[in-house]
């Protein structure tokens, strides 16, 4: 996102952000100097703070911020764990992956070895749910059932990969576990600190599920079209690692084949091959598409500042894959 903060956010959400990055910090102290130094690391690399921003806008969309210092108090707290969960989850997904870089920078298991990588993400979910069990059980909830289906997500990709065969079913499956699931926990959260109807607190739900799968099939893009100097990620890793992402299921569908062997050198082509038959685009009408079923959800909030800025969040989002 190359937009300021503060030109698609109200002032209280960009002041509750700023506590959110102070507290978020805070939570890398460990006794072991060696753990607190890479917890930290992974924290403050750089990540764009979305599921955060998601939280403390659809909790001011609600009323939140009128509440008084309790409810912001859950609600920053709330977001330092979600963002916790989320930066656990990418240490482990980098092992995973086996991505030498996250973020622009070296990943945490290129840095600091596979086990360091293992301990820093086992440390961001302990700190995560030693916070969250310090809040209102609703926020305990939430968090704990999107981490579990982040779990299963990861999980059931593993499958799908090692199956070796399509299954654009099985993808989206897989998106809405491990991606949507911690978007639309984000948004659940805010409402429900901010005391919102179960109705309202329902369709910010069903907003942060579908902008979380746009969000993921633009990532899953980006590793076909997008410039690593500027995603800080690597090209071509879905490809080489044989993970049936949106425009590899777009280009099959096309009648379009893939090498057997995923050979690094031989991406350049595929991914020309993924532009001219129309993948990528298709993948890119997909991800508007999940936008646009987003965007309806807000109906629910009466107008405001706020929800402008979820809709122009859901736009920015967008401008990712532009
Ligand atoms: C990356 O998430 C992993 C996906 C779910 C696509 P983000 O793109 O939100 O990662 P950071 O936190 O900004 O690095
Ligand atoms: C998203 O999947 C990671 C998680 C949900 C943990 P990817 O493996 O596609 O994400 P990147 O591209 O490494 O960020
Ligand atoms: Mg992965
Ligand atoms: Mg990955």
């Amino acid at each position: 996102m190359s937009h300021p903060v503060t030109a698609v956010f109200q002032p209280a959400t960009v002041a509750l952000l700023a506590d959110v990055e102070k507290r978020l910090l805070a939570q890398a102290a460990s006794r072991d100097a060696r753990l607190a130094s890479w917890t930290a690391q992974s924290l403050s690399a750089g990540g764009k703070r979305v599921r955060p921003l998601l939280l403390l806008t659809a909790f001011e969309a609600c009323g939140g911020t009128s509440l008084g210092p309790t409810a912001q108090h859950d609600a920053v707290d709330s977001a330092v764990a979600l963002e916790l969960v989320h930066t656990a989850s990418l240490v482990h997904d980098d092992i995973m992956d086996d991505a030498s870089e996250r973020r622009g920078k070296p990943s945490i298991v290129a840095a600091h070895g596979r086990d360091g990588a293992i301990l820093v993400g086992d440390y961001l979910f302990t700190q995560a749910f030693a916070l969250a069990a310090t809040l209102p059980k609703e926020a305990m909830a939430i968090t704990a059932d999107a981490c579990r289906r982040l779990c299963e997500g990861q999980l059931r990709e593993q499958e799908l990969l090692a199956s070796g065969k399509p299954d654009r079913d099985a993808y989206v499956a897989v998106i809405r576990d491990k991606t949507a699931a911690l978007l639309a926990a984000g948004c659940a959260i805010g409402a429900t600190m901010a005391r919102a109807p179960d109705a309202t607190v329902q369709a910010l739900s069903r907003y942060g599920d579908a902008i979380g799968h746009a969000f993921q099939v633009l990532d899953d893009l980006l590793d076909v079209a997008g410039d690593p100097a500027w995603t800080g990620k690597p090209a071509g890793t879905d490809f080489v690692a044989g993970t049936m992402t949106s425009p590899y299921l777009n280009f099959l569908e096309r009648g379009g084949r893939l090498p057997a062997r995923r050979d690094p050198a031989g991406f350049a082509t595929v991914r020309e091959q993924l532009f001219e038959s129309g993948a990528v685009a298709a993948s890119q009408l997909e991800a508007s598409a999940y936008t646009q079923a987003a965007l309806l959800e807000l109906a629910v909030l009466p107008a405001s500042p706020a929800r402008d800025s979820l809709e122009k969040l859901a736009e920015l989002l967008m401008e990712r894959a532009a």
